[in-house]
């Protein structure tokens, strides 16, 4: 497929991604052995990555969704127009998560807030542990700390999309990582 418009460069080619998935899937394999593990996922970016890290890991586990809306939901550079840290919950969970090992799956960590405030939402329901698991972390922008637990790329500051990442909604179903520039697509 050809490079649609905006996209840059590609920073991480699909096999790198898929790579570094079966890496990070293995850890987790280990991990989480023997333990009652259920992978949640923010709809809808994280989905791409959640259902690639599931199919990659080797022991049973549990999936489920939610949806949120967030001022992160614009675009990057733009985003400070929101009061930062403003999320709700647009569509919960199907199930309790008590007693469960919870891996928390994200698309990527910017900020910080949209994690932070999913992870005191989720730790309020009492699941046995509760970890992050992310595909993208730019700790360069990080505005509240969280604990990232796993993480497959670390990135620059610069707008990406692909691998569930959206610019306006689309590049979602992109194979790879590319930096974008809005101004040009
Ligand atoms: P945070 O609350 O600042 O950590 O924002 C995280 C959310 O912002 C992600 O779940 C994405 O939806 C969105 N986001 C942040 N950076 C990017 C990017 O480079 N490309 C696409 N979406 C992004
Ligand atoms: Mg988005």
């Amino acid at each position: 497929m050809t490079a649609p418009p905006g996209i840059e460069r590609v920073l991480f080619t699909e096999e790198q991604v898929n790579q570094r998935i079966r890496e990070v899937a293995a850890e987790i394999s280990t991990k989480y052995q023997g333990r009652d593990l259920k992978l949640i996922a923010v709809l809808k970016g994280a989905v791409f990555f959640l259902t690639a890290l599931a199919r990659a890991i080797e022991i049973p586990l549990k999936v489920d969704f939610l949806a949120i809306s967030s001022f992160g939901d614009q675009v990057h550079g733009n985003r400070q127009g929101g009061a930062p840290g403003m999320v709700r919950i647009a569509k919960d969970l199907d199930h309790p998560i008590q007693d469960e090992d919870i891996l928390l799956v994200e698309d990527i960590v910017d900020t910080g807030f949209t994690t932070r405030y999913l992870l005191q939402t989720l730790a309020g329901r009492e699941p046995r542990s509760l970890g992050i698991c992310t595909l993208l972390d730019r700790t360069v922008r990080r505005i509240v700390q969280v604990p990232v637990d796993y993480r497959c790329f670390e990135i620059p500051d610069r707008f990406v999309v692909g691998c569930g990442l959206d610019f306006k909604q689309r590049y979602r179903n992109l194979g790879y990582i590319a930096v974008m520039d809005p101004e040009k697509s």
